[in-house]
């Protein structure tokens, strides 16, 4: 098991997010620093407010860090709300030169799925476990025994010719102006979807909304698994950040 405190930041859509992290249990262990990300999507200034973040919380040292894409190996491979002049960029090496410290990068559902793994709601659940983030996009983070199949992208299966998250997202959900009644039947044909190509033994579904759970989760019927709400909603990301790059 890994102990001591590191530090996770989470870049979202709106917010880029950081805090300390108790590795031994994913709490946070201080206060969260949150900057609203630059809606120019330009990448100096988000790399900049990444490292405000940090400095702003008060930590000096390694840090693990979150995006909203494809991520192998520090390099992007999609940028699905920030646009495609971030694919192909290095951002672990940049965001490590820039700060003077080591940095790893992962996707951020990832991440979210890493934390619930161990120590939210997929706690100690074998099998096949699907973990879905409600956001701006859907993430989501596959796992086979406790271990992540990273980058699995599953928010873009298309449904009606579309990516399922542009009409499923709880973003599509607010821009629309649905009800919690009138989004549930998108969420039942996603969740449907996801239960009969991959037949997870469990779903867990996060985000933001997550903490609103017994407002849709009820209304999600007739799957062969378990469907249940995440249990750290929106520090997921940021404890997973800094779990992953303790974990190496
Ligand atoms: C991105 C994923 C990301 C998800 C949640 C999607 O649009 O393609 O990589 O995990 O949004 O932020």
């Amino acid at each position: 098991m890994v102990t001591g405190i590191g530090f996770g930041v989470d870049i979202g859509g709106s917010g880029i997010k950081g805090a300390q992290v108790d590795l031994a249990t994913g709490e946070l262990a201080s206060e969260r620093t949150k900057i609203p990300t630059p809606r120019s999507y330009d990448i100096d200034e988000v790399v900049q407010t990444v490292l405000d973040v940090v400095a702003k919380a008060g930590w000096e040292g390694p840090f693990g860090c979150t995006f909203p894409g494809i991520v192998k190996r520090g390099v992007l491979h999609s940028a699905a709300n920030f646009g495609p002049h971030w694919i192909g960029l290095d951002l672990q090496t940049m965001l490590a030169e820039r700060s003077g410290h080591e940095v790893h990068l992962l996707n951020d559902a990832d991440a979210a799925g890493l934390a619930e793994v161990d120590f939210g709601a997929a706690r100690g659940r074998d099998g096949v476990v699907i973990v879905t983030t409600l956001g701006t996009g859907i993430g989501s983070a596959l796992f086979l025994d406790g271990k992540l199949v990273p980058n699995t992208e599953l928010g873009h299966l298309e449904i009606d010719g579309a990516a399922a998250e542009t009409r499923t997202s709880s973003a599509a959900k607010e821009r629309e102006g649905l009800s919690y009644k009138e989004w549930a039947p998108r969420l039942q044909r996603y969740y449907a979807m996801l239960d009969f190509l991959f037949s997870p033994d469990l779903i867990v579904v996060g985000g933001g909304i997550s903490r609103k759970s017994e407002k849709f989760l009820p209304l999600i019927t007739g799957l062969r698994c378990e469907i249940v709400p995440a249990a750290l909603e929106n520090q997921a990301g940021i404890a997973g950040a800094a779990m992953a790059l303790a974990e190496g």
